[in-house]
């Protein structure tokens, strides 16, 4: 895992930009994974101002979400397909992206169709990553098999209470979502991790220095060939 060490959230917003926008210009139909939650919206915010800028085109883009919430219509303000409209998809030209279908009828074909979705399309070139305070990636929760392809998630109460921030209480925060599997995440070339805030720094310090387990998913990632992290000092600061 290759670390990029800057000093705050703008710093690592603007970096993952850089090689995002990279990504792009390389290679016009890319394939990228996308995350939703905090920690990504400071490089949405850069990719539109450099699409209003500089006009990078994100026309022959597929995106492909981590993840979605179980029974949250897309027009929710609360559903990460609403997040992701509002966030970015309305203010750049990209035309093709998915995300989970949370209301499919049958949630289980549904896991089965984004995978295969996924794959049809030639597998993910680069995948956005945050990560949970307890080492989840995606709604991979503890204790989720490193071989699992994308499935429904029990959330864990922790990682309700942390979202619970976008709701106006705990009880609408949804209990289960469909997320891409570690599976999945890690049959993508490229992964980009952002680490960013004190919240993180004790999950960045076990993703550097614990044992790969299933207790901590994110450890998982030491397996890849091509993982960068970027974090900020806030969230190395326990790292010695
Ligand atoms: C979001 C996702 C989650 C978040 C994680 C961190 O699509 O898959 O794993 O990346 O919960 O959330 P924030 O960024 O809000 O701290």
């Amino acid at each position: 895992m290759k670390i990029i060490q800057v000093k705050n959230y703008e710093e690592m917003s603007s970096k993952a930009a850089e090689i995002l926008i990279k990504k792009v210009q390389e290679k016009k139909n890319v394939n990228l994974g996308l995350a939703t939650g905090g920690t990504p919206t400071g490089l949405y915010q850069t990719l539109i101002e450099d699409h209003q800028e500089n006009g990078t085109s994100y026309k022959d883009v597929t995106s492909f979400n981590l993840d979605e919430y179980i029974g949250l219509e897309k027009e929710d303000p609360n559903s990460y397909h609403y997040y992701m409209v509002d966030s970015l998809f309305k203010h750049i030209d990209i035309e093709h992206t998915y995300l989970p279908n949370g209301l499919a009828p049958n949630i289980e074909k549904e896991c089965k169709r984004y995978d295969q979705l996924i794959a049809d399309h030639g597998g993910i070139d680069l995948q956005i990553l945050g990560i949970g305070e307890n080492g989840h990636i995606g709604f991979n929760e503890p204790g989720t098999s490193f071989n699992a392809p994308t499935h429904v998630v029990t959330l864990e109460e922790s990682t309700r209470q942390a979202n619970a921030r976008y709701f106006d209480s705990i009880e609408d925060v949804p209990t289960h979502a469909i997320t891409m599997g570690i599976e999945t995440i890690m049959k993508s070339k490229e992964i980009l991790l952002l680490i960013s805030g004190e919240k993180k720094a004790e999950a960045m310090n076990k993703l550097l220095q614990g044992d790969i387990t299933e207790d901590f998913p994110a450890s998982i990632l030491k397996k890849h060939n091509c993982v960068t992290i970027i974090a900020d000092q806030q969230a190395l600061s326990g790292v010695l």
